[in-house]
């Protein structure tokens, strides 16, 4: 570990600190095309001074995407797809070359998977829960450390009898051990259908599960459902050589631009097995008023798009797409590890002069297995936290977008401040909270504990200036009370704009 006890991160360090990290992480000298694509694809960053950490929460869009995505739409003329209009068959053109390059991005083999369209990856979670035959002897298993999105599912899975079973993560490093979920997968009968759900990153603690868990739960007999959500942003998915059953993602996760579209890759034969819940305009061969009855278009993609999709934006995801492919995800993927690594590092290593740390990290401090998305707390030379919307507050004046709160993932959240499940039971016996923070507000009260946590997360255009000026800002905590700077409200955009004019 770097000895940061004393550093304090000043600006005219920082040049001598990035000569040094690259020494220690020199993966980081095979990624110059990301810093000539910031300065001519994410100009504006740097142009209005941010500094960007919420990779995990939503990805950046290039410029170039937009503008592309503009011409496109500038110089033709698209009508709504499927019909056999011009207007309509130049659009369904482009959904289906869309679709197909989905796949092709993925390396998935077109006769074995295919893409349906939804509006984010919760859409596409939703398809999943509402349509999977979960019968009485089912098992739904879901690790901890999954999104809400996908602890939902357990409400379809209970409603039609299944049992649900959690797999906690365990401290320090928010990790499943990997003989609990094979003794999980071992306990499930056969003749019911079985679904098994984890994410391939966490979304809160970054930690990489092992994706050879897709292949130990088909051998046991059961579906798969991978989370790729926060994973698929910054690393190689490779469907020929993981082959989960299903795969919700979000595209603005991936390349920022366009929101509102995501996709569920599904292996076509266990897509075949879903069964929706209703029909809707484009998902049926026909449907009858009077003959009150309908036939679904179920097994292929369409049964599962209803209505019109998305589809001036389709053309945006294939261009998000390509854009990444060309920068090349394992470039993505080195640049966000080594600056993953240095971080991990440079915060643990931030002391307060009575020598207690600043900062508490909840997940994997070492860079294994693990991705660009770091948890933490800002803590006091006493071991006080200080409030999370404090830090956020002060981070927000120096225009550092990172994110606090529970990030949709409440296993991990409730692992790592060490709630107990009596202290959560408690808040659903009775009125519900009215906001979050009056959840907070009241466990903190009750219990000290503290439910709350910070995120920083890298991505696509990341670079050591970012995760450098990160480290000045989480220096200006040394030796400070955290009872001497108690709740704050971010300022205002306005606030931070008229100080930035002034
Ligand atoms: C791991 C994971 N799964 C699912 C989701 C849900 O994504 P969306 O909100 O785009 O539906 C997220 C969003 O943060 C996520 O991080």
């Amino acid at each position: 570990m770097t000895d940061g006890r004393h550093a304090c991160y000043a600006p005219d360090g920082r040049a001598a600190a990035e000569a040094e990290f690259t020494v220690r992480y020199p993966a980081y000298l095979t990624t110059p095309a990301v810093d000539e694509l910031r300065a001519a694809d994410y100009a504006r960053l740097d142009r209005l001074g941010h500094v960007y950490l919420d990779y995990t929460g939503g990805g950046l869009y290039a410029e170039g995407q937009v503008r592309r995505h503009h011409d496109l739409l500038a110089e033709n003329v698209f009508g709504n797809p499927h019909s056999q209009n011009p207007t309509s068959l130049a659009m369904t053109h482009l959904v289906e070359q869309a679709r197909a390059y989905v796949l092709a991005f993925f390396n998935a083999d077109p006769d074995e998977y295919t893409v349906v369209f939804t509006a984010n990856a919760s859409g596409a979670l939703k398809l999943v829960g509402e349509s999977y035959p979960f019968t009485p002897g089912s098992r739904y298993a879901l690790a901890y450390d999954n999104h809400n999105s996908v602890n939902g599912i357990r409400e379809f899975a209970r409603a039609r009898g299944a049992t649900v079973r959690y797999l906690p993560v365990e401290l320090p490093d928010l990790r499943l051990p990997e003989s609990k979920v094979l003794a999980a997968l071992d306990d499930a009968g056969p003749g019911a259908h079985h679904l098994f759900a984890y994410p391939a990153q966490s979304n809160f603690s970054g930690v990489q599960h092992p994706l050879a868990w897709v292949e130990a739960a088909h051998a046991r007999g059961w579906d798969v459902l991978l989370d790729c959500a926060a994973f698929a942003p910054t690393n190689r998915l490779d469907l020929r050589q993981v082959q989960p059953d299903f795969v919700p993602l979000s595209f603005y996760k991936i390349f920022g631009y366009p929101t509102g579209v995501g996709a569920l890759l599904a292996r076509r034969s266990t897509l075949a097995k879903l069964r929706r819940p209703w029909f809707a305009g484009g998902t049926i061969t026909i449907a009858s008023v009077q003959g009150d009855g309908w036939h679904s278009l179920i097994p292929g993609e369409a049964g599962f798009e209803d209505g019109t999709v998305n589809y001036l934006n389709l053309p945006a995801v294939e261009i998000g797409l390509r854009h990444v492919a060309a920068l090349g995800i394992e470039v993505i993927h080195a640049r966000v590890a080594a600056l993953t690594a240095w971080l991990l590092d440079a915060m643990s290593g931030l002391r307060h002069a009575n020598g207690a740390p600043v900062v508490q990290i909840y997940g994997p401090v070492e860079p294994v297995a693990r991705g660009g998305t770091i948890a933490f707390t800002v803590r006091d030379p006493g071991g006080v936290d200080f409030d999370f919307r404090r830090v956020e507050a002060a981070a927000a004046e120096r225009k550092i977008s990172l994110r606090t709160g529970c990030f949709c993932n409440p296993g991990d959240g409730e692992v790592a401040h060490h709630v107990q499940p009596q202290e959560m039971a408690h808040f659903f016996d009775g009125p519900a909270p009215g906001s979050f923070y009056e959840f907070y507000d009241l466990l903190h009260t009750a219990t000290g504990k503290t439910p709350s946590t910070i995120r920083v997360s890298l991505g696509i255009a990341s670079n050591f200036a970012d995760v450098y000026r990160f480290m000045a800002f989480l220096a200006t905590f040394r030796d400070r009370r955290a009872a001497e700077l108690p709740w704050a409200a971010a300022p205002t955009l306005e606030a931070v704009l008229q100080r930035d004019a002034a």
